[in-house]
């Protein structure tokens, strides 16, 4: 059984006052909810890990540095979000491959650095409305794969997450037939190149516009084994629902 994930990336949004939702996102949580993780802005990292400690939920960061240390001024490296028990860390999304010209390359380096730090990566591809507009979705998500992922990725140290860039903060959600395309894409992408044993125990998680009201219908896709949510998840009201529904999907 493939575990399934649901992760809330905070963005550059809350302060340290909004930590109270990790409490009250347990509260709120079935017993048998699936695991959570929680990525908020590097500064909560450490109070982050304290908050949770008895609620079960994991902390993660929003991305690291390639490098191991060094000049590197207003950086943050893999080992120093480790060093705040964070277990997790968000690497090559769309917003930092866009804003921060992160090459496939770079995210590479960067989950290889993560997982030198005993962290687990998330690793975001994700195709433009451009392609998408163009039928060329499943090109673009070949080439990120191939670009960013490592050789010796395992099961364990990596969760990739789809997030079509179109699809992100804008309400607009792909229908049910696109997400199940991609992510049985990206299933057999991985099959071949790292053997089925490795493929079929990889989270592979949707992101973009996930909502209480649409996750039911995400979680029926067989290989959506969870959800990278931004807006929805900086309310604990509004990602239990979506976690509750993960955990009867
Ligand atoms: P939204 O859920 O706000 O669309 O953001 C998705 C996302 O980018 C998560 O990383």
């Amino acid at each position: 059984m493939r575990r399934k994930l649901a992760a809330g990336n905070w963005k550059m949004n809350g302060t340290a006052a909004s930590l109270r939702e990790l409490n009250a996102l347990k509260s709120l949580l079935p017993a048998d909810a699936p695991d959570v993780v929680i990525c908020p802005p590097a500064p909560l990292l450490f109070r982050a890990c304290e908050a949770a400690r008895e609620t079960g939920i994991s902390i993660g960061a929003q991305d690291c540095h390639m490098q191991e240390s060094g000049a590197f001024t207003g950086d943050i490296s893999a080992a120093m979000i480790a060093d705040t028990g964070a277990t997790y860390v968000i690497v090559g999304h769309s917003e930092r491959r866009e804003a921060h010209e992160e090459r496939d390359r770079d995210v590479r380096k960067k989950a290889q650095t993560a997982w030198n730090a005993g962290l687990t990566a998330i690793i975001c591809i994700g195709e433009t409305l451009e392609d998408h507009e163009a039928n060329n979705t499943l090109d673009i998500i070949a080439g990120q794969l191939a670009g960013s992922l490592p050789g010796d990725m395992t099961a364990t140290n990596t969760v990739i997450a789809y997030e079509p860039i179109w699809a992100i903060g804008t309400g607009k959600v792909p229908t049910l037939e696109q997400i199940v395309e991609v992510h049985d894409f990206i299933r057999s992408k991985l099959a071949v190149r790292y053997g089925t044993d490795v493929a079929d125990m990889i989270p592979l998680l949707y992101g973009g516009s996930v909502k209480p009201d649409n996750a039911a219908t995400i979680f029926r896709a067989e290989n959506v084994d969870g959800a990278l949510v931004g807006g929805a998840s900086l309310k604990a009201a509004d990602f239990a629902p979506i976690i509750r529904a993960l955990a009867q999907s």
